[in-house]
């Protein structure tokens, strides 16, 4: 076994991976508390929202008022961005952090944003390229990097290739999302030392597990001990896609600070609070949480 890091940093999705994924919309005074209530937990970083089409994503339709009740610590959360007309809300917002999501097949790229796989390049060239130069910090995802619903298991090289050029396009991070979550811990092993290969380090990458098939924690841990310092996780295990057939909850932040402590790896993460936080929510949406950790620790 390589070396495990003495400290990780957890990317939590659940207000945006989460909450875009519910059938019925979360008030924003509760999407502003849930995020207040992760950062008081000790999450280092809260994706807090998408500035989609609200046609396309009405969970997350009232992104601008969101941000408006955060006040600066809204600023500094980072924000979903598919084109232009989203980085000018985001502007607008005094947003420092987006990330831009592409599709590794073709077909995902049609369902999700409308474009064809080379077209989506087109998208969000101009869309980065503004964001750098008004000085924020761009992250990028890669979804369908494992399994697509429509095509099947998807090519490695294929995957690296438009992760690649993703990056290129002046990222700082490129996530490789399993957002049908068929993943298992060989392919991820071959995956990530293909990005490698192509010239990306670990640190350059972070992972991103939904846990459709239940291999979300087992997928983290060979990704940790590849090297990987960065795992997108959701409170509670909320979570999915709305335009990927069969996705589910992502991997349960709670589920990764306990392997992670177990470890003796730092998150910075208290989980007792994360644990509260998550029983709050799973109020909120009147079912419960179907993380493990939650379940355990405070009965669902
Ligand atoms: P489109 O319909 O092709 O848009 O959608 P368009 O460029 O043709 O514009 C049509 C109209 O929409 C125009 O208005 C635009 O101004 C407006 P009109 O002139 O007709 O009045 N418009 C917008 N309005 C507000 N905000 C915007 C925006 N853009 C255009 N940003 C688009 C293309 C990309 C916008 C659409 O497909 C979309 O919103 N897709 C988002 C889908 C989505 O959010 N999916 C979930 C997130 S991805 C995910 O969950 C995976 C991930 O977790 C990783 C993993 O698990 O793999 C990240
Ligand atoms: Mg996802």
């Amino acid at each position: 076994m390589s070396e495990l890091p003495e400290r990780v940093t957890i990317y939590e999705v659940g207000p945006r991976d989460g909450l875009q994924n519910e059938d019925g919309i979360v008030p924003v005074e509760a999407k502003a508390e849930f995020i207040q209530r992760l950062l008081a937990a000790g999450l280092p970083v809260v994706e807090a929202t998408s500035f989609v089409h609200p046609k396309w994503v009405p969970q997350l339709a009232d992104a601008g008022e969101l941000l408006e009740r955060l006040g600066e610590t809204g600023k500094d959360l980072p924000v979903l961005v598919p084109n232009e007309r989203g980085l000018d809300r985001a502007l607008e917002l005094g947003c420092r952090h987006i990330a831009i999501f592409g599709s590794a097949t073709e077909t995902f790229a049609q369902r999700n944003l409308n474009r064809s796989l080379d077209e989506q390049f087109a998208m969000f060239e101009p869309t980065v390229t503004r964001a750098r130069d008004a000085g924020l910090d761009v992250r990028a995802y890669v979804s369908m990097c494992f399994g697509d619903p429509w095509e099947g298991v998807v090519p490695i090289p294929q995957v690296v290739e438009v992760g690649k050029r993703l990056f290129d396009l002046g990222a700082s991070q490129l996530s490789l999302g399993d957002t049908i979550g068929v993943g298992t811990a060989g392919h991820v092993r071959d995956l990530l030392a293909a990005f490698n290969a192509a010239g990306l380090s670990n640190d350059a990458l972070a992972v991103h597990f939904h846990d459709t098939y239940g291999q979300a924690l087992a997928n983290a841990y060979a990704a940790l001990q590849h090297g990987i310092t960065t795992f997108d996780a959701s409170a509670g295990g909320l979570g999915g896609c709305p335009y990927a057939e069969s996705a589910t909850g992502n991997l349960a932040t709670e589920d990764l600070v306990w392997m992670l402590h177990g470890l003796g790896i730092d998150t910075g993460v208290d989980l007792g609070s994360l644990v509260a936080t998550s029983r709050w929510m799973a109020d909120v949406l009147g079912r419960p949480s179907p993380s493990r950790v939650v379940q355990a620790l405070a009965g669902g």
